[in-house]
């Protein structure tokens, strides 16, 4: 497979998500196998617009490929305009992944924003081989309820062992649940040190690392999707250079330890 020439991918489902945020699936058309880890990005490219990089946020474990997308320029609003049927480019999958191999087995998830859909990968592949992981958390903040995501899956998860915690900055009548930082539900959820994987802004990952290093957690099993602007997505363009690191290539997913000074 050539690195440089997108995949075909047609539109075959697409659902919304908050009032500016789709999930979007995609059947790849060529005839390669496309696998990939959670934790990965593709590059997603509309016909006369240009490319982009898109966090995958679904799990392999359901053969099936989704990106969420919120309208943030050009080409993500060409793709949100896409309707069912169309066809985008696909390079990738790009990136390293989430380490599952090296992993602890309990594992406690962050999310902030909309960070939150390259972890909703993570979450339903560790629902999909449950028996692999022990104790497993998820902690997300989102603004306000209207800009959470996947709100219908966390029953789900819940069902399946996992402690779900969601807090908003902005509470309203319709709101119930917990108001503040998502370090503020980090007592309240009780989950042994472990390994966490984070996304989300960098002033909550680092809030977040410090207050997990508190609780026992070590810095170098605490991983961060970076978010970086990307152009090539395979390490030639230096576009995503952090320190001595292509977020493209040797991330996005990086341990604390070694990106703490870059966020
Ligand atoms: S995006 Fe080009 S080197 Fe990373």
């Amino acid at each position: 497979m050539n690195e440089y020439i997108p995949l075909q991918a047609e539109i075959t489902d697409i659902d919304r998500v908050t009032s500016d945020s789709y999930l979007i699936t995609l059947q790849i058309l060529d005839d390669v196998e496309f696998d990939y880890r959670p934790g990965q990005f593709i590059m997603v490219s509309v016909f006369g617009l240009g490319e982009c990089p898109i966090s995958i946020a679904s799990s392999p474990t359901r053969g099936r490929l989704q990106i969420c997308i919120r309208r943030a320029g050009k080409i993500t609003s060409g793709i949100m305009d896409s309707m069912i049927g169309d066809v985008l480019g696909v390079r990738g999958p790009c990136g390293n992944g989430f380490p599952l191999g090296t992993m602890r087995e309990n594992i406690l998830i962050v999310g902030g924003g909309s960070g939150f859909a390259t972890l909703r990968g993570l979450i339903n592949y560790i629902v999909d081989k449950r028996d692999d992981f022990g104790e497993v958390a998820v902690v997300y903040g989102a603004r306000t309820s209207q800009d959470l995501y996947f709100m219908q899956e966390y029953k789900g998860w819940q069902r399946e062992g996992i402690k779900v915690g969601i807090t908003v900055d902005v509470g309203d009548e319709s709101w119930t649940g917990n108001v503040g930082m998502v370090t503020s539900l980090l007592d309240k959820i009780k989950i042994s040190p472990g390994s966490a994987a984070m996304c989300g802004p960098p002033v909550m990952i680092n809030a977040v690392a410090a207050k997990l290093m508190s609780m026992g957690f070590y810095r170098s099993e605490i991983y961060v999707s970076m978010e970086r602007h990307m152009k090539c997505g395979i390490g030639k363009c230096e576009h995503c250079t952090v320190g001595p690191y292509h977020v493209c290539q040797d991330g996005p997913v990086f341990s604390y330890d070694k990106v703490k000074d870059w966020l």
